[in-house]
């Protein structure tokens, strides 16, 4: 019989506790503290416009977060028109948010080889007019938050899905492979203080991407680009064996630059918690959100950019929607009703254990 929702929450501290390792469940862990009180650094969400005119969700993010993600509004797929033209209400609303809330602003994404608009698409065979045209396109981006985004994600997912190899979808048939390099050069021309990152997921979970992906930062880097930070998505779930969860940012620390977990969320489905049913799922969702809390909180503090978490409510989750989509995922930190669950208070313990 599945435990009811009431009691699950009401659990919840003990269950964290319990994920953290404490196995003395005795005395429960107190309600977390708002994130960002416990962090010594930027706690980022993702939002949307259309979640701003929710007060919950508001609310929730003026409590607990110090930095904005635009979801999609500030992609190219929102911004630039098939005619070349550029739309930023959507983006301008996000901006004038984390303004009017002392927000800090992160820019995803530039160049994603997901994303090839036809304004690109149209120039690919003549590589001066495309080049030309992608230095316009970053130089009004980034221009138009210079001062407020304190990062962007230049190059998203270059490396390929199995981790053999690299992609660069329009922006490698327009640029050639060297694409990812004079993007880099390009925001760095267009906002010389943004931290400019170069960001992938399933680092974690799979050894040839996180190796692809830091053999591409080598090769940026060696190449004079101005690559300043790594971004790990961290798109998990609770199948994650145990000590996994921190390898990524274990391995990425090497650079000495500062590190992104630019996009966490834990899925709750899938994996073989039948036995368990949701305490079991939670708490393991929970042990993986401390463990990757803590393998960032000890980073030094200059490579502890932020530690972001896609989205706010289980309900507001990009897992929850889409063909792919799954109604019962759990995969962020506040549940439907935007109360607290055990990985809250496993990332605000792990926060708060942080030099
Ligand atoms: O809100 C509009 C709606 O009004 C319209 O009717 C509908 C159909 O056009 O589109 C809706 O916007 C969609 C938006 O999500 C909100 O649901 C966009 O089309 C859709 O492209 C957008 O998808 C986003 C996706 O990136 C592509 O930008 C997801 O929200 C976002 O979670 C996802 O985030 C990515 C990261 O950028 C990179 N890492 C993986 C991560 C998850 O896929």
């Amino acid at each position: 019989m599945r435990p009811s929702r009431r009691a699950l929450i009401a659990a919840a501290p003990a269950l964290a506790l319990a994920a953290c390792g404490h196995r003395d469940v005795a005395q429960p862990l107190p309600p977390a503290r708002p994130l960002k009180a416990t962090a010594r650094f930027p706690v980022g969400t993702s939002l949307m416009t259309g979640e701003l005119q929710e007060p919950q969700f508001v609310g929730l993010v003026r409590s607990n977060f110090s930095q904005i993600t635009p979801e999609w509004e500030m992609k190219m797929e929102r911004i630039l028109g098939a005619d070349g033209s550029l739309h930023f209400e959507a983006a301008d609303q996000i901006a004038g948010f984390c303004r009017d809330n002392g927000l800090r602003l992160h820019g995803t994404t530039l160049v994603w080889y997901s994303q090839d608009p036809p304004a690109f698409e149209a120039l690919k065979d003549n590589r001066a007019a495309f080049e030309a045209k992608l230095r316009e396109y970053i130089g009004a981006v980034m221009g138009r938050y210079k001062g407020l985004a304190r990062g962007w994600d230049v190059v998203n997912e270059a490396v390929a899905e199995n981790g053999d190899g690299y992609r660069g979808g329009v922006w490698a048939a327009g640029l050639g492979d060297d694409y990812a390099r004079l993007a880099f050069e390009m925001a760095r021309e267009a906002d010389p203080g943004a931290v400019l990152f170069l960001n992938d997921y399933n680092l974690e979970q799979m050894p040839a991407k996180l190796n692809s992906f830091q053999r591409l930062a080598e090769r940026l880097l060696k190449a004079g680009a101005p690559l300043t930070g790594l971004g790990t998505q961290s798109h998990l779930d609770i199948s994650l064996a145990k000590g996994e969860a921190g390898v990524a940012i274990k391995a990425l620390a090497r650079f000495g630059l500062p590190i992104h977990v630019s996009e966490l969320d834990i899925s709750t489905v899938g994996g073989d918690f039948s036995l368990g049913g949701d305490a079991s799922r939670l708490e393991a969702q929970a042990r993986i959100a401390g463990e990757i809390a803590e393998a960032f909180a000890v980073l030094p503090a200059h490579q502890r950019y932020a530690f972001t978490v896609w989205g706010v409510r289980d309900k507001d989750s990009w897992l929850r929607g889409g063909k792919s989509g799954h109604p019962d995922d759990q995969p962020l930190l506040f549940d439907d009703d935007g109360r607290p669950k055990p990985a809250l208070s496993a990332i605000e313990a792990a926060f708060a254990r942080a030099k």
